[in-house]
Order: structure tokens, then sequence, then C-alpha cells
């Protein structure tokens, strides 16, 4: 974590450059150029991203001709295309992080991937918005296709993020709590399921909004056994919560500012809070005491850094994307909840992606 924050001090991590060399490749039908969500300069998503023909490279020895099936709209994507997210795509960009292709066509040094693989994004910056793509094979991970489309394409980011923040911080056990803001985005279903199907206990924290009931509805059906809103967090009445399960020994933090400062109260002495997404675009505020009296630890995460960690290891990320499938076929992991668009919808897809309480993950259809 020391060197990533070092490395956003420095400035900007590129990604490696897609190459979009003006040649079509060999499989493509004729007549049908693919397309994609382009942005040639940085700035507010919805006037900047355009759908766009694009050219696609002659396929190379050791790359892979991928049809994209579906990708979702991250927080993240949006502010890759802003310009103010630590990584960024070389411009001209096509957008998205995450998303499910199937291979069309392998080089002839391809070994691991053929036709008909379902592959997602090794890592962040791939450009899934687009119908078709040569990419290296070293930029693509199978997944197995009897998994629902919907989550082969938000597997590589949030329930990855989940897994890791439960399972690298503290050595929870069953029966333990762990307390998140942001419980109903992409990262928080995630990890509600993920807890539910290890035996442990989750305190949910959500914005109060006009629909609370039905959320609450929904986290609970997905394995919540506490929603609480953020005002709720300062109450007495949370006392009653521990009445049944003990204080959190970790807490994950999606939002920074006063949901932060209040979340972290309810944390067990000598507790982790992990901080891993800023929504409310705020510094995070620690009393004083929480250190002195509390030694809380405060820690943060990025994915993409511990994929850049475990390069040499790619057993951990088998074995992590293993364990998430055996998680979706027995049903104990599902896609968060979203809406599904048609490329051509972009415009509002785009839109509804940061608009506050829809509660729902824009995924287009490729
Ligand atoms: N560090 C990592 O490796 C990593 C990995 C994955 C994701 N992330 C980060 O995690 C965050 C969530 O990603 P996601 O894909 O799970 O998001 P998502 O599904 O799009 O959900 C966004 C969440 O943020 C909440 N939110 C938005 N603005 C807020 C504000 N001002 N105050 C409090 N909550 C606010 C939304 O709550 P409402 O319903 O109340 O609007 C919703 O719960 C993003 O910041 C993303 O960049 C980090």
């Amino acid at each position: 974590m020391q060197r990533a924050a070092a490395r956003v001090l420095r400035g900007a991590v590129r990604t490696p450059p897609v190459r979009t060399l003006p040649v079509r490749a060999r499989s493509a039908p004729a007549g049908t150029a693919p397309l994609g969500l382009l942005y040639e300069r940085h700035g507010e998503p919805a006037a900047v991203v355009q759908l766009k023909d694009l050219e696609v490279p002659k396929l190379g020895d050791c790359d892979v001709h991928v049809k994209m099936l579906a990708a979702p709209i991250n927080p993240a994507d949006i502010n890759m295309i802003q310009g103010t997210y630590p990584l960024l795509s070389p411009l001209p960009a096509v957008g998205g992080s995450e998303g499910v292709g199937e291979v069309l066509e392998v080089g002839r040094r391809v070994v691991a991937l053929k036709p008909g693989d379902w592959v997602i994004p090794a890592d962040a910056g791939l450009g899934t918005w687009r119908t078709r793509g040569v990419f290296p094979e070293k930029m693509l991970l199978k997944v197995p296709s009897d998994i629902p489309v919907l989550c082969a394409a938000t597997l590589s980011v949030n329930p990855c993020t989940a897994f890791r923040m439960l399972a690298d911080f503290e050595s929870l056990v069953p029966g333990d709590s762990v307390i998140q803001n942001a419980a109903n985005s992409g990262v928080g279903q995630a990890v509600i399921q993920i807890a539910r199907a290890s035996g442990i206990k989750t305190i949910n924290v959500v914005r109060n909004r006009p629909d609370l009931p039905k959320l609450v509805e929904r986290l609970m059906a997905l394995g919540a056994d506490h929603v609480v809103t953020e005002e709720m967090l300062r109450k007495p009445e949370m006392k009653d919560i521990f009445k049944s399960i003990p204080r959190p020994r970790l807490a994950l933090n999606c939002v920074g500012g006063k949901s932060t400062t209040e979340m972290l109260r309810h944390l067990q002495p000598k507790g982790t809070m992990v901080t891993y997404g800023g929504m409310a675009k705020q510094p995070v505020m620690v009393p004083v005491s929480a250190f002195i009296f509390r030694d809380v630890r405060l820690r943060g995460f990025w994915m993409t850094q511990w994929r850049k960690d475990h390069t040499q290891e790619q057993e951990s990320v088998a074995a992590m994307m293993d364990a998430l499938c055996q998680l979706i076929r027995r049903g104990q992991l599902t896609a968060p909840a979203c809406t599904e668009l048609p490329l051509q919808d972009y415009r509002a897809a785009l839109e509804d992606s940061m608009k506050p309480f829809v509660s729902s993950k824009q995924i287009l259809l490729l």
C-alpha cells in the first residue's frame, strides 16, 4: 500500500496501451467494424465519451480476439474519464475496466485460451466498453462460462476487492462481525454475501433515502445482519446491535468524512479500518481518542496494487477466482443489482451511474 501511495504522489500511473493499429482483425465479419465508447480528452463523461467505429489491430502471435458480452460502469471508470483517477489510459482511450468477453480467435503462441472461452480483464484499464477487441493474452484471465454473464462481467473488481479486504487485514472467524459504509455499492453487496458465506456478521451503513425500507429489505435478503443509516450510527440504539453480535474487528470505508468518523466509534479496540473508496470526497477524520485509548489501525486497499504485487503469484489470483466462482455457482454470490442497457444508450447509462440513490449498477450489453 505504501508503494501505491508513493506512486500516486509521484503522478498518474499509466496503463499499458492496447494497440489500435489501423488493420482489421482477420476474423472480423466483413463490413462490421467494432463499436466502442471512446474519449479523446478528459472531462465530464456524458460530454467527452462518444460511440465510434474502432479499428482492430492484426492478430499477433500472443494476441486474443475477443467479442465483448457485457461491461459495467464503475465509479473508477468515471474518474478515469474525468482524469482524476491515479491510473489513466493513454488518449484516445476506450472506457471501461471490467467486463466479460468470448474468445473468437487466438494467435499462434497463445496456449491458455481457445475460441469459445470466456475472459475478463487481468487488470484495470483494458477498455471494455467495446463490441470487439484484440488484446495481449497476458491482459486477460479465463473464467468459467457456466456462471451467469452478469456475474462474470462484474467479477474482476468488486468481488475481488471484497474478498481481499475480508481476508487480508484481520483473521476473522465465524461469529466475528464487520461494519461497512456504502453497503449497497457493488463492493458492499459482495462483502455482505462473502461474509455471510463465511459465517461473518455484517453491520451495513447506507445513506437515508425515501425508499429506505425497500433497500433494507434487499440487503437483508442478500444476507446482511443489520442495516443502519449514517444518522443511526450516532444513536444510543446502536448498543442494542452489540447485545447479539460482537463489536466489529474490521471496518470497510468506501465514503470518508463524517460517515467514517461515526463508523470508527463502533470498532473494537485494536480493530482495523480499511479505506478503499472516497465517495463523499472528504478526508477521513479520526478522533485522537480512537488512537490513544483504542489503538485502532487505519489501512488502505487498492485492488490494482494488489494485482501488481501478486503478478508472480498467479496461484493466489487463481485461488481467489476459484473461491468466488464456487460461491457464484452455489448461489451465494450474485451480480450486483443492475440495469442492463444496450451500448447505444451509453449516455443515459453514464448519467445514471453518477446519480445518488440509484442503487443499480449500469451494465452495457455489447
Ligand atoms: N480500492 C479498490 O481497489 C476499489 C475497488 C472497487 C471499488 N472501489 C471504490 O469503491 C467505491 C464503490 O465502488 P462500487 O463499484 O462498489 O460503487 P457503486 O456500486 O457504483 O456504488 C456507489 C456507492 O457509493 C455511494 N455513494 C455515492 N456518493 C456518496 C456520498 N457522497 N456519500 C456516501 N455514499 C455515497 C452510493 O450510495 P447511494 O445509494 O446512497 O447513492 C453507493 O453505495 C468507489 O469509490 C470505487 O472507486 C475501490
